[in-house]
Formats: C-alpha cells, structure tokens, sequence
C-alpha cells in the first residue's frame, strides 16, 4: 500500500509491522491485513496468540477496527482519513499515479511488420499492447522513444522485382498498390516452384542476383527497394492513423546495411564471432547455456535477420543510450532473442536492460468449436477488416446519432479492452459477442461506467468541489480504497509489464460504482454529502480517463 506507507510507518512504535501489511483479506472485507507468522517465529509464539494480542492491545486514532482471524491482524480504517490521503495526492500530483520525470530512458520497439505481408489481426495485439507499455513507461516518468522495426530487408525485395519485370505493370501496381504487388508475389512464387520442380534455377538466379546488387548498394536496386517499400507502407500507415499510433522512429531493418560489414569484423577480430571452413560466421553461445550456435552471416556473404537485430542494439546504444528496451515481438519468436540477449552479455554491446515483451496468439472458434489461429499463413484476416467489422457493431449497438469519433472510441475501446482482459502470454479467444458485452469485463462496460460519472458531474453544474469537514466517507471507503491502491497497481505492472493489471484496477473500480450508486444517492443527497460525493466522484471520474489512456482507451462523449 504505497500511498499509505508513511502510515504504516508510524505502526511500527504500536507493535505492529509497517512492512507487513498487505491489502485487506476478501473474504473479511477488511482494509489492510498483516500476517503474524514472523513476528510469532520471533516471539515464539502462535501467531494466532500474536494477532490476538496485537488486535486487543493496538490503538490508532485513524484505525477503526482491529480483527485477530488465522494468524492475521485485520484493520478497518476510518474512511475519512482514506480521503485526506486521496486529498493530499491530488494535490501534488495533475494525475493520480503520474510520477515526475526520473531522467531514464526506454526505448520501445513495437509493430514491426514484414513488409511483405498484409497487416492482419495478429498485429493487433503488438499494437495495443506496444502502445500501453509507451503509456505506462511515460506515466512512471520515463522519457520513451518508439521504433518500429519494420522488415524492410531480404529475399521479400528480390522476387518483387523479378516478379514485376516478368508478370507486372508499373502503372497497375501504382494504382492498386499492396493488392498488385500481392499478386505479383503469388505469380512469381507459383513460377518460382514449377521451376524448382523441373530442375531449373533461372529464375531463382535472377532473384539472388537483385539481392546482391541491393546489399551492395546497386542504385536500380535501390530505387526498386524505395518503390516497394512506398507502396507497402501505405497499408502500414493507413491502419496506424485510424489507430492513432505513431513512432518516434520507422529505420527498419534495411536501415542498418551500412554498419553490418564494420559490425561483423568487429565481432570477428575481438574473438566473439568464429569464422567457419565454408566462409560462414557464427556466435558460439555455450557459455552462455545455450547450445545453438547464432549464425551472423552466410557462407555467400549475405547477412541474416539476426545480424541487423546485433547491428541495432549497437545503434541504439550510440544514438539513444536507453537504460531499457522493450522488444513487443510475438511468443514464437523467444528462442530468437534469447539468443541475441546472451550474445550482448557476451559482446557488451549495451548496458540497458533488454526486455523482451511476447504475448499469445488470438483464437476463434472453428465451425466444428475447436480453436484456431485466427490468421494463419494460409489465410489473412485484415486488420483494417476486423477494424472496420468493429466499427459496425458499435454503431448498431449505441445511439443512432452519435458521430463517427465516438464510434470510433467505442470500437476500438473493445478491442483493446479485449486485450488486457487476461495475461499476455494467454492466446486470446475472440468473440464478438464478448468484445462488445455490457455485463462483462469490457470495454464498453468501463467507458460506460465513467460517462455515467461524467453525466453526474454535469448534471451538478461545473462547481469545484471539496470534501466536507464534517462527512465521514462511511460509503465511499471502498472507492476510496481501490484509488488508493493504484499506485500499487502501476508498479507492478511496471515491473511485470502485466497491462492487464491496469484493465483489472479499472475494471473492479467501475463494479465498486456501480454497487455504490445502488446504495448511494449523489445528486440529491444531503448539502454536506453532496459536495464530498461529488469531490470524489470527479476524482475518480479523472482518475478513470487518465488508467484508460494508459490502455489507449478514451471515453466517448456518449454512447
Ligand atoms: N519483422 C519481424 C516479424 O514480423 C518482427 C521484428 C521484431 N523485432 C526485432 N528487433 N527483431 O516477424
């Protein structure tokens, strides 16, 4: 309870442990609970006999209520002095939770699609969660910078340009863009295996010859490279702006060519990387505890996905000097940088910590109900089309007039609500019907809940409102309660980089309002309640907007 600790501080002279005390037990509804089993083994005692005595003899002008159960010391505060904490936090800080610039730097690298490919629904989660962990990093006082790590780089660029020189149209291809180039990819694929099949190879020698002009800096192939690249990132930027996401940074993988040649001589001459009888270059990472070895460059000379990811950590280093990377990059691709990060603790490449942020795969239901990969190599599901599917349902599902905007806010609040409604390393179970549902934990229900708050709040006229001296907050001690914890929440969502930790805070804070509503007038309570419901629920209300922003939630104006 972080808000609370110079509180619990003060204990200590009463017997009890500050340190100990951890949030109240569910079942007992208690405030704080503080297990005794430490204090008995050092007394050598029961720790029932310790709670007992402790519950009997501790007393506190702010502690209401002691309970000795198992072994715990329970303590039920007086609700009021809850609410002066929360006073004193909103007046040092805009934003509950927002921490003051700390001086460290994170850099987070997320999206990073393949150019090559279309923008499918399995980016969605790397968006939303890549964005989040940027959000969270910024609200605990990191400055942050964003890349995003396209693959702009390899064979992809080689059977483009024979594929257009022998099935496509330059016009064709300006005008329908990824969709041409697309079917260009198909084509050459197609003509590429019917040769492999005859035991040809001119094509593919055609391909190979492109990819060694573009690494050795070919200027025809270059402006191929520029072409494609263009037209990809069209997708790319579309789907981004309806996001609302931008990077700091877009280099790519292509961006690091140059340093490669110096980088790999490097790790040759300074004995990390061992050159191989057939010309090829490895990182032997036994000492590491891992036996397969990184291979860094090819026996014809051509350098791999791994070698540009080394190249980048070097880079980064130089220009950002970050004291954390945040790689968002697919569970399937672990043994990848469990690699690269005991490459850099042999190579001393950076002194940041190297985070590797993976999440699972998103499911649906087959027509027989078995689960499967939602996109698979065999079949893409848009992005945009699942976007725009979204934005469908939440039109139908809210008033008729609302405009686009808020739609927009709503659909994509689902979404992301989705998200963060489990762990990451959960596969996600897509459903409509959940995404949407108001009774669940959803992104509808929260938006819900704090626009309710907002309507209160207009309803009573713009006031500022303050606590009453004189008013207990008897009804609002859980609210109060919740809020308090959240300091706790964001710390350990920093730590774990377990967003849904943030989602669930929200989530459990708008139940607590709905039940208080049920038992609790606002509007037309009594002056001297009025005026503190009010103050508390226009703190709670800001507080909501301010946890949701984190998610890349925003509230619609209505719904
Ligand atoms: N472009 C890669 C892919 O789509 C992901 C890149 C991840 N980032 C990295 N630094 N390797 O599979």
């Amino acid at each position: 309870m972080k808000r609370l600790s110079s509180f619990l501080a003060e204990l200590d002279d009463l017997g009890l442990r500050g340190d100990l005390i951890q949030a109240g037990l569910p079942e007992l509804g208690s405030d704080l609970a503080m297990p005794c089993f430490v204090l008995a083994k050092e007394q050598d005692l029961p720790p029932q006999t310790v709670a007992d005595k402790l519950a009997a003899e501790v007393e506190h002008d702010e502690i209401e209520r002691l309970e000795a159960v198992n072994g715990y010391v329970n303590l039920w505060l007086k609700p009021r002095f809850l609410a002066e904490q929360l006073l004193t936090w909103q007046a040092e800080h805009k934003n509950l939770g927002q921490r003051p610039a700390s001086g460290k730097l994170a850099l987070v690298e997320y999206f990073s699609p393949n150019l090559a490919k279309p923008i499918s629904i399995g980016h969605m989660r790397n968006l939303f969660q890549g964005r989040a962990v940027k959000n969270l990093h910024l609200a605990r006082g990191y400055e942050v910078v964003t890349d995003n790590h396209v693959g702009d780089w390899g064979t992809i660029f080689g059977i483009w340009v024979v594929g257009l020189l022998k099935f496509g149209q330059r016009e064709k291809l300006e005008r329908d863009g990824l969709k041409e180039l697309g079917k260009i990819y198909v084509l050459t694929r197609q003509a590429l295996r019917a040769e492999e099949a005859e035991g040809g190879s001119e094509l593919n020698d055609q391909i190979q010859a492109w990819l060694i002009k573009l690494e050795r800096g070919d200027k025809e192939a270059w402006r191929y490279h520029e072409f494609f690249s263009r037209i990809s990132k069209e997708e790319m930027n579309h789907v981004l702006d309806d996001l609302g996401i931008d990077f700091d940074h877009t280099f790519g993988e292509s961006f690091y060519r140059e340093q490669l040649p110096g980088l790999l001589q490097d790790l040759e001459q300074r004995g990390i990387a061992q050159r191989q009888d057939d010309g090829s270059l490895i990182i032997d990472l036994a000492s590491e505890g891992i036996k397969t070895p990184m291979l860094i460059q090819k026996s014809n000379g051509a350098t791999l996905y791994a070698s540009t990811d080394i190249a980048t950590i070097a880079y980064r280093q130089q220009r950002f000097r970050p004291d954390k990377v945040v790689y968002v990059v697919g569970m399937e691709q672990q043994f990848h940088f469990r690699q690269l990060f005991a490459l850099n603790r042999i190579a001393q490449l950076t002194e940041a910590e190297l985070i590797h942020h993976s999440y699972g795969l998103i499911e649906e239901l087959d027509p027989a109900g078995k689960k499967q990969k939602m996109s698979s190599r065999h079949r893409a599901v848009h992005l945009e089309d699942v976007l725009d599917r979204a934005y469908e349902t939440a039109t139908k599902l809210t008033l008729e007039d609302l405009d686009a905007a808020d739609v927009k806010k709503i659909a994509q609040g689902a979404l992301i609500f989705q998200e963060f409604s489990q762990g990451k390393k959960h596969n996600i179970l897509f459903d409509w019907d959940r995404v949407f549902s108001l009774s669940d934990m959803s992104g509808p229900y929260v938006q819900y809940a704090t626009l309710r708050l907002k309507a209160i709040l207009q309803k009573a006229g713009g006031a500022d409102y303050q606590p009453n001296p004189g008013y207990d907050f008897a009804a609002e001690r859980k609210l109060l309660l919740k809020i308090l914890y959240f300091e706790d929440v964001l710390e350990g969502a920093l730590d774990s980089l377990e967003l849904n930790r943030i989602a669930m805070h929200v989530f459990e804070l708008c139940r607590e309002l709905n039940r208080y509503y049920e038992q609790v007038r606002v509007l037309d309570a009594e002056a001297e309640a009025r005026a503190s419901r009010l103050w508390l629920m226009d703190v709670t209300y800001r507080h909501l907007c301010f946890s949701l922003g984190i998610l890349g939630v925003e509230v619609p104006s209505r719904m």
